[in-house]
């Protein structure tokens, strides 16, 4: 069928975040507000076994229904399931694997209540959480799962002391009291010494935590004649097991087991954000450790105006290389570029929009430093970083741009009055003094009563920043008319009123 007009906000809209390949995708479920879950259905404390057995029966269905989900480990109210590493389980998108585990699981669940609380009503929907994150060798997979199970440890230790403080008489805050700042061994001896309890004696399924595996099992097949044939076929364990240690890996190596390097799927590794469509891009581009650099160029403080100057030439010729850039504003050491919200260079991908933004102003600022600083050496080379944000609205775009004006006004402001104070005399120290807390219009008047200067009189480059833009321009050539698109800088304010004046530069 031929797509539709609208069929755009699918192709456009939609984004399909896929997860890296060769990685062990972990999704980890968690019961959303199951404190009081539990508490409604009046699990038992610190752990209901049923409760427990009725995760694990959901993990359970969840192996047998998703053959790519390799081990599943739960606690509490959480359980992670470990695709295995070269999953192709909806192609990887997160969106699709997160959604559809959870709803599972729930399902699940809610089906499986009756079996295990035949007398309880489930008085309210259950519903969990899930988050998957990316694991990519051997290593970390098995740090997961044993820090996941560390917590189990811990927790549970916890608790079962906090319980026995509070059914034995305490208050659940003289329990809290008891426990804080205790060890491992402390909480051990606690309930040796009052409880005649041995940890190590609870159920390992509450100490444990469970494991859920496929494991390879012979079964003798009987035959109408002679011996019975042996087949091996993986049944599904539940085990409350130690999977810190080595022992358990070594004993199942099939469950962890790494893929072959395909190379032909090395591309898609090569995962790129896209930014959104229809919106307006903004690369703001920052010099780093600028301070450091003013201070080995002897830039004059707090406003260098050949320095600003430089940053102007670059914007331009940025603006000369990139015509999807429709505007420029910048103050100090960053630079703001709006990419027309229709751009679609690199096809909006983030890393090289940014990267080539970064790269192509730092070597403008090299390149015309000369030019500007005839007799001052360029060492160390400056290094530029640079941050991509979308704007999805004009209104959103123009208020961006207001407030990196407002930050300019408020640095220049601030730094006038404390340079001002430090020419005069005072030390670095008793300048910021002065200035603590002091509003704008108290910066003025500083500046006006101690120095005879008005805040207004000072370049509007300094003040204002620095817009750059398109702006047609009647030229000649050979006696005739021309109309010419040049690059302007000006030192204006970017409120409503510039943007009614120059209605070209955004489209409206
Ligand atoms: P969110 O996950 O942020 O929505 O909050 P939550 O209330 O689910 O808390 P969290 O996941 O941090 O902790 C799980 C909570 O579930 C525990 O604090 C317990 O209150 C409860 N819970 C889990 N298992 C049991 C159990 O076997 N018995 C009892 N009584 N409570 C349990
Ligand atoms: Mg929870």
């Amino acid at each position: 069928m031929a797509n539709s007009e609208y069929e755009y906000v699918k192709r456009e809209f939609e984004f399909d975040r896929r997860l890296p390949p060769s990685n062990w995708i972990v999704v980890r479920i968690d019961g959303c507000h199951f404190h009081r879950f539990s508490k409604i259905h009046a699990f038992e404390k610190p752990n209901d076994e049923n409760a427990l057995r009725l995760m694990d029966t959901c993990a359970t269905a969840m192996l047998k229904k998703f053959p790519d989900i390799v081990f599943a480990y739960g606690v509490s109210d959480e359980y992670s399931f470990v695709f295995r590493e070269e999953t192709e389980f909806y192609h990887r998108r997160e969106s699709k694997i997160l959604s559809l585990c959870v709803s599972y699981f729930t399902s699940v669940y809610v089906m499986k209540w009756k079996e295990i609380f035949p007398n309880k009503e489930l008085k309210e929907p259950p519903y969990f959480d899930a988050r998957a994150v990316c694991y990519p060798n051997l290593k970390t997979i098995r740090d997961y799962l044993a820090w996941r199970q560390v917590d189990c440890h811990i927790n549970n230790q916890y608790n079962t002391c906090f319980w026995m403080l509070v059914k034995s008489g305490k208050s659940e805050q003289e329990a809290q009291l008891s426990l804080k700042g205790t060890s491992s061994k402390d909480k051990n001896e606690l309930l040796a010494q009052q409880f005649q309890m041995n940890y190590d004696d609870e159920l390992a399924m509450f100490r444990k935590g469970s494991s859920v595996y496929r494991e390879k099992v012979e079964t003798a097949m009987k035959v109408d004649y002679g011996d019975p044939i042996k087949r091996t076929r993986p049944i599904l364990r539940v085990a409350h097991v130690d999977i810190i240690g080595s022992e358990f890996w070594q004993n199942h190596q099939h469950i962890l087991r790494e893929g072959k390097c395909r190379y032909e799927f090395m591309k898609q590794f090569d995962i790129n954000h896209m930014l959104p469509p229809c919106n307006w891009v903004v690369v703001r581009i920052n010099a780093c450790q600028f301070n450091q650099f003013t201070t080995i160029h002897s830039f004059d403080k707090p406003n260098d105006a050949v320095a600003l100057s430089l940053m102007n030439e670059s914007a331009s010729l940025m603006m000369e290389q990139y015509p999807d850039i429709v505007f420029g504003y910048g103050f100090g050491s960053e630079y703001s570029f709006v990419f027309h919200e229709k751009t679609e260079l690199y096809r909006r991908q983030e890393s090289l929009i940014l990267s080539s933004c970064s790269s192509y102003f730092t070597s403008l600022y090299m390149k015309k430093w000369k030019k500007f600083f005839p007799h001052k050496e360029l060492m160390p080379p400056p290094r530029f970083e640079a941050e991509a944000l979308v704007c999805p609205k004009l209104k959103i775009l123009c208020e961006y741009l207001s407030w990196r004006q407002a930050e300019c006004h408020t640095g220049n402001q601030y730094n006038t009055c404390f340079w001002m104070l430090v020419k005069s005399g005072r030390s670095e120290k008793e300048a910021h003094e002065t200035l603590k807390g002091t509003l704008s219009k108290d910066k003025n008047e500083l500046l006006f009563q101690q120095f005879q200067m008005n805040y207004n009189n000072e370049p509007a480059i300094f003040r204002k920043g620095s817009c750059v833009f398109r702006q047609k321009v009647h030229g000649s050539d050979n006696g005739v008319t021309i109309e010419r698109w040049d690059v302007k800088v000006d030192h204006v304010d970017i409120g409503a009123g510039f943007w009614r004046k120059h209605p070209w530069i955004l489209g409206c």
